[in-house]
């Protein structure tokens, strides 16, 4: 059986966008092959730590688990839901992988290069990320791993840093597939990236200050509706799904399509050519208001005691399947 694996940082509260173009994707996914495929949704939570974290990591950790549940993801024997520094394998293997990868190739990390650009000093856990990543994603034999498209240039790593692996000692690891191959499984053509409110050319995103630019899932209902309501628009005065001509508009229709789970052509079919944007506004802002109403709902019906339940057997799984993994790779140095 194969497996699908994919990891969600906690360190802050999610926007609407992270639920709509990450989770919810990932749900869906995951519901449609868990009859056939091993489902490991864990949380880095080792990962987290290379930065500031808002708020608790504990309750963020078990508050991200909610949300996948309150989404929709369906348990079985097959789904494991795990905490990534529960499983000290990640970490060895991390240490293992860095002795394989080299200064030059995590030097070109974007998201590295990014983050410690401009500072004075930056901690040595932001570089070795994605070698940690890899392990995440090794361990397992994981051959999908749906992420975002900022994710993609880790996973090549993990490819590159697999077949050396391979080559120097055997056919240890399962290289997973191409990026190209993993958007194709993932079903979604372009990856979806909701839009900052105000500043539609960019992404909504948690670390925005202004508060009307994001909409929080614990924002009350009638404040998201608002925020829909102030989001800018254009002056060309037609409705038409066009990213680059008029982002704010294609954004609302995107989050009306994703919030109301109906096939974007069909929204936007049904909307093209209106002239009052108004309008639009309305029924986004009544359509984002009613599902965060029935997902507040629902997450208020799932106990920690059931979060923790899960992550007790999926942390039993996943060391058991993560120590035979390290195992072959610590007895291919010589050092088992
Ligand atoms: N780097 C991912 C992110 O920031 C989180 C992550 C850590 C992950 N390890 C992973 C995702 C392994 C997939 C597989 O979104």
């Amino acid at each position: 059986m194969k497996t699908i694996l994919t990891g969600i940082r906690a360190n802050s509260e999610l926007t609407l966008g992270n639920y709509l173009g990450a989770l919810l994707p990932m749900v869906r996914l995951a519901n449609q092959h868990s009859a056939d495929h091993h489902i490991n949704i864990f949380v880095p939570d080792l990962h987290s730590i290379i930065a500031d974290i808002d708020g608790d990591l504990q309750k963020n950790i078990i508050r991200t688990l909610k949300y996948y549940l309150a989404a929709g993801l369906k348990i079985n024997e097959n789904v494991h839901v795990y905490r990534q520094s529960y499983v000290p394998a990640h970490s060895e293997l991390c240490w293992i992988l860095n002795c394989v990868a080299t200064m030059g190739e995590t030097s070109r990390m974007t998201q590295y290069k990014e983050k410690s650009e401009g500072r004075e000093s930056c901690n040595v856990g932001i570089f070795d990320y994605p070698i940690l990543m890899a392990a995440d994603i090794l361990l397992y034999s994981a051959e999908y791993v749906p992420i975002g498209e900022d994710q993609f240039q880790h996973i090549e790593l993990t490819r590159n840093l697999a077949t050396r692996f391979n080559h120097r000692f055997g056919e240890i690891f399962t290289v997973p597939v191409k990026t190209a191959e993993q958007v194709k499984f993932m079903g979604v053509d372009d990856g979806i990236r909701i839009r900052d409110l105000l500043n539609p050319e960019k992404k909504m995103s948690k670390s925005t200050k202004a508060e009307n630019s994001k909409i929080m899932l614990d924002d009350a209902p009638e404040r998201a509706a608002k925020k829909i309501m102030s989001a800018t628009t254009d002056s060309l005065g037609k409705v038409k799904f066009d990213m680059w001509a008029q982002p704010g508009i294609s954004n609302l229709l995107q989050i009306e399509a994703l919030v109301t789970d109906t096939p974007l052509h069909e929204v936007t079919a049904a909307w093209a050519g209106e002239t009052s944007y108004g309008e639009l506004k309305k029924k986004v802002a009544d359509s984002v208001a009613k599902m965060l109403t029935e997902f507040q709902a629902k997450l208020a019906t799932i106990s920690d005691e059931e979060v923790y339940e899960l992550l007790e057997n999926g942390e039993k799984y996943a060391n058991h399947v993560a120590n035979a993994k390290l195992l072959e790779v610590q007895k291919a140095f010589g050092l088992r």
